[in-house]
């Protein structure tokens, strides 16, 4: 015999945010943030880069680089002598390194460390998903006791796009 058990229910969101990456200590170059980020197309993109352990560059020796391109410096502002941040809109769909790098001409060490003169961080992009509608759930009542084990489904909302890992967290009360 199935029935209908009464259940409140309450549906919560979260993006789960996988952190990968991590720098060498002796670079000398870090951004904030550091590791992958899930943007939302459309949006805008602020990163701080920082000079560290090192008086071979200042602030103005740095530069973005979005993939390819060097990002236009009106779009950077100079923090502080070692830091320097970038507002970038977040268009198109396809993943992007934004890198922060260090040009110096005449310096014997930056010329043999270039390497330790550039730190990435990989931008993945797409559309937040939305709140689930019409959740339901079923469970099976005999007599008082509801069972422990049920059943819950829901439509999803928005465009879910394979970058942008989703979790749905479902809290149910039995009342
Ligand atoms: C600073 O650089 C030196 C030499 O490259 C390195 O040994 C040291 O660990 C670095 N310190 C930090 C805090 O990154
Ligand atoms: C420069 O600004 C950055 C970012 O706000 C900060 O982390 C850093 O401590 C500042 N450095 C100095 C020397 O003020
Ligand atoms: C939820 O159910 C309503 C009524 O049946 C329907 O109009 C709506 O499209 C459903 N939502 C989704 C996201 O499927």
């Amino acid at each position: 015999m199935v029935s209908a058990g009464e259940l409140l229910l309450l549906a919560g969101l979260v993006l789960a945010v996988a952190a990968t990456g991590g720098f060498s200590q002796t670079n000398h170059l870090v951004t904030a943030p550091q590791t992958t980020q899930f943007l939302e197309i459309g949006s805008n993109f602020k990163a701080t880069c920082m000079i560290i352990n090192t008086t071979e560059v200042t602030a103005d020796d740095l530069y973005w680089k979005l993939s390819a391109t060097t990002v236009s410096k009106e779009l950077y502002t100079k923090l502080n002598e070692s830091a320097i941040s970038v507002t970038i809109p977040v268009t198109g769909v396809q993943s992007e390194w934004l890198f922060c790098m260090a040009k110096k001409g005449n310096s014997p060490y930056f010329f043999l460390h270039a390497g330790k003169f550039v730190y990435g961080v990989l931008l993945k992009k797409g559309y937040p998903p939305g709140k689930p509608e019409n959740v339901s759930c079923v469970a099976v009542q005999e007599k008082t006791t509801i069972s422990t084990t049920f059943r819950c489904k829901w439509a999803t909302v928005g465009r879910q796009t394979s970058d942008v890992p989703t979790k749905y967290t479902l809290n149910v009360v039995v009342i």
